[in-house]
C-alpha cells in the first residue's frame, strides 16, 4: 500500500508539471483526488479492513490525500501568481515614442514661415462670444451668412467659435494698427461627420494691416507662403467670393500640386486647387475695432489647416485626425 501511494504522489507531481493553465490542473485534481480517484477507493476500502490494518492505513491514507491536495493547491497558486507577474526586470525597457499630430506639425510649419515674414502668433478662446465670432466681423444677428456656420450655442450664452476670424478682432482691439498676426486654432460647427466633414477642425487666420496694403500684397504673401509650405513653385489665382468681413472677398486657388497646372484627376483637369478664402478687410470691421479705414487697409485669410494636413500627408478620411486612434495616427509616423 505504502509503495502504491508513493507512486501515486509521484504520478501526480509529474502530471502537474505539464499543466499550463488552471483547467489542466483541475482535470488532474479530479483524476487524483476526485470522487472516483484511486485514493478515494483506498479510503472507502478502510471499512473492510481489520482494526489493526485500519489503525495503520487510516492515518497513512489521510496523510497521503492531504499531500495530494496540497500539491494541487500549490500548483494552482503558482499559476495564479505567474498570471500577475508582468514585470520582468531583466527585460530591456521598450520605449514607446509618441509623435506629433499631423495638424500640430502643419500648424507649426505654417506659423514658422509666417513668423519669418514678421507675423506674430496669437491665440484666442475656443469658447467665444457672439460679438467676437459674428457681430464685430460685420455679421449682425439677422445676417444670412450666420446660416452658413451651423453654430454650437452654449447654455452660458457663449458659443464654440465657428472660425478663427474672431482672433482678427481681438488682435485689432488689443494691439491696434499696424499689425501682422496669425492665429492657428480649433473651430467647431455642427456638421454631419463623414470622410470629408468634421464638427471639429483647424484653421489658421492671417491678418496684415498697415498703410497702403493692397491686393498685390495679399497675392505676394500667399504665394510665398504656399511655395514654402509645399516646397514647390506654385502660382495663385483669386476668384470672387463673399464674406461679410472682407470687401472684396476672394477664394484663393493654387496651381495643382500634382500636375503643376496642366490638368489631372486631382484638380479635376482644371489645373487649380481651391485652397483658402481671403480678402481685403471690410472698412466696417476696421472701424468697429477702432482702426481708421481712411488711414489703414489690410488683408486677411483663413487657411484650412485640417485640409492642408490631409493634402500634405495624403489622408483620405478626415475622421482619422480626430478619433485619437494611435494605430491610425502611427501610420503617418511623423518626426
Ligand atoms: N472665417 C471664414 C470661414 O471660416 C474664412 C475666411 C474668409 C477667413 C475670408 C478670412 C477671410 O480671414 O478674409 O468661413
Amino acid at each position: 500500500m505504502k509503495e502504491k501511494l508513493k507512486q501515486l504522489v509521484e504520478n501526480l507531481q509529474n502530471e502537474l508539471k505539464t499543466c499550463e493553465k488552471e483547467a489542466d490542473v483541475l482535470n488532474v485534481k479530479s483524476k487524483y483526488i476526485g470522487k472516483n480517484s484511486e485514493i478515494n477507493t483506498f479510503l472507502s476500502s478502510l471499512k473492510d479492513m481489520t482494526p489493526e490494518e485500519k489503525k495503520i492505513n487510516g492515518p497513512l491514507l489521510n496523510q497521503m490525500k492531504k499531500e495530494l491536495e496540497e500539491l494541487v493547491e500549490k500548483k494552482l497558486e503558482d499559476l495564479n501568481n505567474a498570471d500577475h507577474i508582468t514585470f520582468d526586470e531583466t527585460k530591456p525597457i521598450e520605449r514607446i515614442h509618441g509623435s506629433l499630430h499631423p495638424i500640430t506639425i502643419v500648424s507649426k510649419e505654417v506659423t514658422d514661415i509666417l513668423k519669418r515674414m514678421g507675423f506674430t502668433v496669437v491665440a484666442g478662446p475656443e469658447m467665444e462670444s457672439e460679438y467676437y465670432n459674428f457681430e464685430a466681423l460685420n455679421i449682425p444677428k439677422t445676417h444670412p451668412a450666420r446660416d452658413m456656420q451651423d453654430t454650437y450655442w452654449l447654455d452660458n450664452g457663449l458659443l464654440l467659435r465657428t472660425h478663427t476670424s474672431p482672433n482678427q478682432v481681438r488682435a485689432m482691439q488689443n494691439y491696434g494698427a499696424p499689425i501682422r498676426i496669425c492665429a492657428p486654432g480649433r473651430c467647431f460647427r455642427n456638421e454631419d461627420v463623414d470622410a470629408c466633414h468634421e464638427n471639429t477642425f483647424f484653421q489658421l487666420e492671417g491678418m496684415v494691416i498697415d498703410k497702403n496694403i493692397s491686393i498685390s500684397n495679399l497675392i505676394y504673401v500667399m504665394e510665398s507662403l504656399l511655395k514654402e509650405i509645399f516646397q514647390k513653385d506654385v502660382r495663385v489665382r483669386l476668384r470672387p467670393g463673399f464674406f461679410p468681413f472682407t470687401e472684396p472677398s476672394f477664394e484663393l486657388d493654387c496651381s495643382c500640386l500634382i500636375c503643376g497646372g496642366t490638368g489631372c484627376p486631382t484638380c479635376k483637369n482644371s489645373g487649380w486647387l481651391e485652397l483658402c478664402p481671403c480678402g481685403m478687410i471690410h472698412p466696417n470691421v476696421l472701424r468697429m475695432s477702432n482702426i481708421d479705414p481712411n488711414v489703414y487697409t489690410g488683408f486677411a485669410f483663413g487657411l484650412g489647416l485640417t485640409r492642408l494636413a490631409m493634402m500634405k500627408y495624403k489622408i483620405g478620411d478626415i475622421r482619422v485626425l480626430n478619433n485619437g486612434d494611435l494605430r491610425e495616427l502611427k501610420n503617418f509616423e511623423l518626426e
